[in-house]
C-alpha cells in the first residue's frame, strides 16, 4: 500500500488529479474507473479548470504545458441506484456527467455507466464486466470511501470475489447518502455495483479519504485486519493501491 497524505482538502484533489493527468497524457484513451460522492468533487473540478485552462490562448494559458485532453478516455461509472434512471435528480451517471464528463468533454459514446432502471439488473451487471473486459482491464480505478469501510455500493460482508451486481445498501450507507438528496426516505434501498474482485483487476487503484469524519474508518481498512466487515480493507494486498488522505483523515493512522 503506498501513502500519499496532503495538507488539506484542496491539496488532495491536486494530487489526486496530478496522478490522473499524467496517466491520461501516457495513454490517452485509458480506461478510468470513476466514483461519484463528495470526496472526489475537488478532482472533478480541478479537471473541468485544467482542460479550460490549457485552452485558454497563451499567455493566460501558460503554465499548463502542452494541451490538457481527456476527451479520449474511457470511463466506467462505478456505481448506481436501482430503478433511478438519467434525469432523476438521484441519478449518480449523472452528477458525474455534470461534474466530469462534460466540462471535460468525454463522448458519451465512452462513458459507461450502470442502467438503474433495467428490467434485467443482472444481465446490465454482466454486461458490465463484459465491457470492462472489452477495454482491455481499468487502468485506474478511483475511489472514495464509505463511513462503513464501503467501496463502490460493495457494502460491509461483501466477498473479495465478489462481482459487478445488485445489492442492498447498508443502514449507515443510507444515513450518509441522505445528505445528497435531502433525506433518508429520498435514498433508494438498492444499488449496482462494481464488485471488489472487479476494482481488484484493477491496474491501479487510488483511494481518497477526506476529513476528520473518515479518520476511524481509515484507520480500521489500513491498520484492521483484512475482512468482508470492513471492504475497503480488501484492497491492501493490492499490487498498486495507493491511499490518498488529507491530514484530517489520516489523524489516527
Ligand atoms: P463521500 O462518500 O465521498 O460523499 O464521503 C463516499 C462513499 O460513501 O462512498
Amino acid at each position: 500500500m503506498n501513502f500519499v497524505i496532503a495538507a488539506d482538502y484542496n491539496a488532495l484533489s491536486s494530487a489526486a488529479a496530478d496522478r490522473i493527468e499524467s496517466l491520461a497524457r501516457a495513454k490517452p484513451n485509458a480506461a478510468l474507473g470513476l466514483p461519484t460522492g463528495e470526496t472526489p468533487v475537488g478532482v472533478y473540478r480541478e479537471f473541468a479548470r485544467r482542460v479550460r485552462e490549457s485552452r485558454l490562448p497563451l499567455p493566460l494559458g501558460e503554465g499548463r504545458g502542452e494541451g490538457l485532453d481527456l476527451s479520449h478516455l474511457t470511463i466506467f461509472v462505478l456505481d448506481e441506484y436501482l430503478d433511478v434512471g438519467r434525469g432523476d435528480p438521484r441519478c449518480l451517471a449523472d452528477w458525474l456527467d455534470r461534474d466530469l464528463i462534460r466540462p471535460c468533454e468525454i463522448a458519451p459514446g465512452r462513458v459507461h455507466v450502470f442502467d438503474g432502471l433495467s428490467a434485467e439488473p443482472t444481465l446490465t451487471c454482466a454486461e458490465y464486466e463484459a465491457a470492462i473486459v472489452e477495454v482491455g482491464g481499468i487502468d485506474l480505478q478511483l475511489l472514495g470511501l464509505g463511513p462503513n469501510g464501503h467501496v463502490g455500493f460493495n457494502e460491509p460482508g461483501s466477498r473479495p470475489d465478489s462481482r459487478s451486481r445488485v445489492v442492498r445498501l447498508a443502514a449507515e450507507s443510507i444515513a450518509s447518502n441522505a445528505r445528497y438528496w435531502g433525506g433518508p426516505d429520498r435514498v433508494p434501498r438498492y444499488g449496482l455495483t462494481m464488485g471488489l474482485a472487479t476494482l481488484r483487476q484493477a491496474r491501479e487503484i487510488l483511494l481518497l479519504v477526506s476529513g476528520a469524519n473518515k479518520a476511524k474508518i481509515l484507520r480500521e481498512v489500513v491498520e484492521g485486519p483484512m475482512t468482508n466487515d470492513v471492504p475497503a480493507s480488501l484492497l491492501r494486498d493490492h499490487p498498486n493501491v495507493t491511499v490518498m488522505a488529507d491530514r484530517e483523515a489520516a489523524a489516527d493512522l
